[in-house]
């Protein structure tokens, strides 16, 4: 049986790279056979939030988000992190089998340490939560972006320490990136990668003069559009083939290329570009518009997922607890 398990953070708005990277990766799996299991989380957005009105919104978003953009709650366990609670008894086993090593040499924590972050121990202890996240559900395959493949690796040294001392508990679980290299890493308006922390963002429900505003901001240059340009140094077609066919993208690039009269100039791609966006999520726009107008029905899927996902964990830890002396 395939196990299909990811988590996303409820750490801000979701932005196109958050789409292209994991978003549309999950929601695509649950098309595929096995089962599948996504959720919020939450606890792990306590290493950053520390406002409760911003989490709580971030929870909510992070949710309409999901089940906007396609993910069906009848075919994927769809719930919060914090639901099910077995996840912290787990951590701690399999934080007592864990060595400071594996920990210290994590490329996430020692980024933020090195951009002045004062750590908290939630922060160092961040991979141990993750890797309980996973093996609580027995996953075998994890969608993640590029930036969590070595947070998976870890998982599996750990889940290795912990089946060495105590015999066969968890379940191995593999990292599965996105295929296309192009969805992996998604520029920001300045054309550096998609974050949050670097204000190049495009949030995935934009529309209208925000949105306008966004993509205005993607640099051009004062080069006429009569003048030809090498399109594969222009942010804004990076931006336009995450969203084009093949031809029209190919079309574009090459009346680019060529110059002359009729070449489009950056206002033009721009426009181009927004009608692109505009087009591809217009019904999930929709959509979350209509899940915000229903709280009581997202409450009822997460507390339906959570279920779901509790009486799993519950059958894991047990494992684990038995395995290790605690029963
Ligand atoms: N750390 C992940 C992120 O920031 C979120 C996450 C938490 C996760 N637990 C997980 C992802 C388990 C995959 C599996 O995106």
């Amino acid at each position: 049986m395939t196990t299909y398990l990811s988590g996303i953070q409820p750490s801000g708005f979701l932005h196109l790279g958050n789409y292209f990277g994991a978003i549309r990766q999950h929601v695509q799996a649950t098309e595929l056979p096995g089962e599948h299991f996504y959720f919020i989380a939450d606890y792990h957005a306590l290493t950053t939030v520390s406002d409760p009105e911003p989490l709580r919104a971030y929870v909510r978003e992070v949710a309409v988000t999901y089940l906007a953009l396609g993910l069906d709650p009848e075919r994927a366990c769809f719930f919060r992190q914090s639901d099910v609670p077995e996840v912290q008894e787990i951590a701690w086993m399999l934080g007592c089998q864990t060595g400071m090593g594996l920990l210290e040499r994590a490329h996430s924590y020692k980024d933020k340490i090195a951009n002045g972050i004062k750590p908290s121990v939630g922060l160092f202890y961040y991979p141990v939560l993750m890797a309980a996240d996973i093996l609580a559900y027995d996953a075998t395959i994890v969608p993640v972006g590029k930036d969590q493949q070595q947070h998976v690796e870890m998982t599996k040294d750990m889940a290795g320490y912990f089946n060495n001392t105590y015999g066969p508990v968890f379940t191995m679980p593999e990292p599965k990136l996105a295929a296309e290299a192009h969805f992996q890493k998604v520029p920001g308006t300045d054309g550096r990668k998609m974050s949050k922390s670097y204000g190049n963002a495009i949030w995935i429900f934009e529309e209208g003069k925000p949105l306008k505003k966004a993509v205005g901001s993607i640099p051009t240059d004062s080069r006429a559009p009569e003048e030809p340009k090498n399109p594969d140094e222009m942010v804004v077609f990076e931006l336009l083939a995450l969203f084009l066919e093949a031809d029209e993208l190919d079309d574009w690039k090459h009346k680019v290329r060529t110059g002359g009269e009729g070449a489009p100039g950056y206002g033009h791609l721009k426009m181009r570009l927004i009608a692109a966006i505009d087009e591809y999520f217009a019904p999930a726009r929709a959509r979350r518009k209509e899940l915000l107008g229903d709280p009581a029905e997202l409450e009822r899927i997460l507390a339906h997922g959570a279920a779901v996902a509790r009486e799993r964990a519950r059958c894991v830890r047990d494992r684990a607890f038995h395995a290790c002396g605690l029963r």
